[in-house]
């Protein structure tokens, strides 16, 4: 069953609203306060929509997060029966350090159309191409950028790697450096980091790396909307994380997950500028009116743009 329109315009509000709680704290150094700010504003917005919400991704299991937590039911009750990930604010260091980037993150799904990511790392890919062949995360480097090129195209030393500025990249960075690929090392926020392929202007070619699993998947619902390519393997690195993973039904560590098996069927996206970055514009005050800028897709209706909405703070 498809979602309805009108809930394009009820998310993006409710990211929106996110955005601007977390916008007031930009700069104060203060983290946690930032992320309370988000966590709270989204969860209050949630509760006003009639629908049947269930936070399948969100700050946490319920012993460490008292709102939005996995499984936490939101909404009115009265309307379709979701599945919602969250990540109010994607980017705290960003929001603490005033730095450009940080975003107000939501994906929709119908109910059980959204993989539950546990709290771990994910290592991902994602490339604008929907052709199974060109990039895989079984591929050594030189063979994704080579596959690509050819793809594109392009010779190697056009295309614009994104990979997390990490000391765990050190040999993915020394192998794209060796192929002369440019590279775009980001130091926070994968969920943009991963999403910049889906559009020319931001001149990223692939993603890659290890980041959160939760933002994978989030990732993972716009990326369906562009029909890019994107598969991502969880890392248990404790007996902690794998007994969590079997609770929430997995099995097979070692999983390869296409796009299909993390979001199927119809979905929203939408995520918010806090600060301005490479992929949306921050919030912006006017007296007693904010602007935001909205990154929305809606599979659907085939909906995939930046909407910017002006509203009363
Ligand atoms: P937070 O907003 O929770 O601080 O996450 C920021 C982030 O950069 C994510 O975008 C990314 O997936 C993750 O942290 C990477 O984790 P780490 O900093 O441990 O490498």
């Amino acid at each position: 069953m498809n979602i309805d329109k009108k809930f394009q315009n009820t998310f993006i509000n409710v990211t929106s609203r996110a955005a601007l709680s977390s916008y007031f704290l930009v700069g104060k150094k203060d983290k946690i306060s930032a992320d309370k700010a988000a966590v709270d504003s989204m969860r209050k917005e949630l509760n006003k929509i009639e629908m049947n919400g269930k936070i399948v991704i969100g700050e946490g299991e319920l012993d460490e997060a008292p709102m939005l937590y996995i499984g936490e039911n939101v909404g009115t009750k009265n309307g379709p029966t979701l599945d919602i990930a969250v990540d109010p604010l994607e980017g705290t260091n960003f929001v603490a350090n005033n730095l450009p980037g940080a975003l107000s993150v939501i994906a929709i799904a119908n109910e059980s159309n959204l993989f539950g990511a546990p709290e771990t790392y994910m290592n991902k890919i994602s490339a604008n191409c929907s052709d199974p062949g060109v990039i895989d995360l079984d591929f050594s480097v030189k063979k994704n950028i080579f596959n690509l090129a050819e793809f594109k195209n392009q010779k190697p030393e056009n295309l614009t790697a994104c990979v997390l500025d990490r000391p765990r990249h050190k040999e993915i960075i020394d192998e794209l450096k060796k192929l002369n690929v440019k590279l775009k090392l980001i130091s926070d926020g994968d969920v943009a980091g991963a999403l910049m392929v889906i559009d020319k202007k931001y001149s990223v070619d692939i993603f890659l790396g290890i980041g959160g699993g939760p933002e994978g998947v989030l990732a993972a619902a716009a990326l369906d909307a562009y029909d890019c390519r994107f598969q991502g393997r969880f890392i248990f690195n404790t007996d902690k994380e794998k007994d969590r993973a079997k609770k929430m039904g997995i099995t097979d560590f070692e999983k390869k997950y296409e796009l299909n098996e993390i979001i199927s069927g119809d979905s929203i996206f939408c995520a918010t500028g806090i600060t301005s970055g490479d992929l949306v514009s921050g919030i912006k005050i006017n007296k007693d009116k904010f602007t935001s800028e909205t990154l929305i897709t809606h599979k659907s209706s085939g909906l995939k743009k930046i909407i910017k909405t002006e509203q009363i703070i």
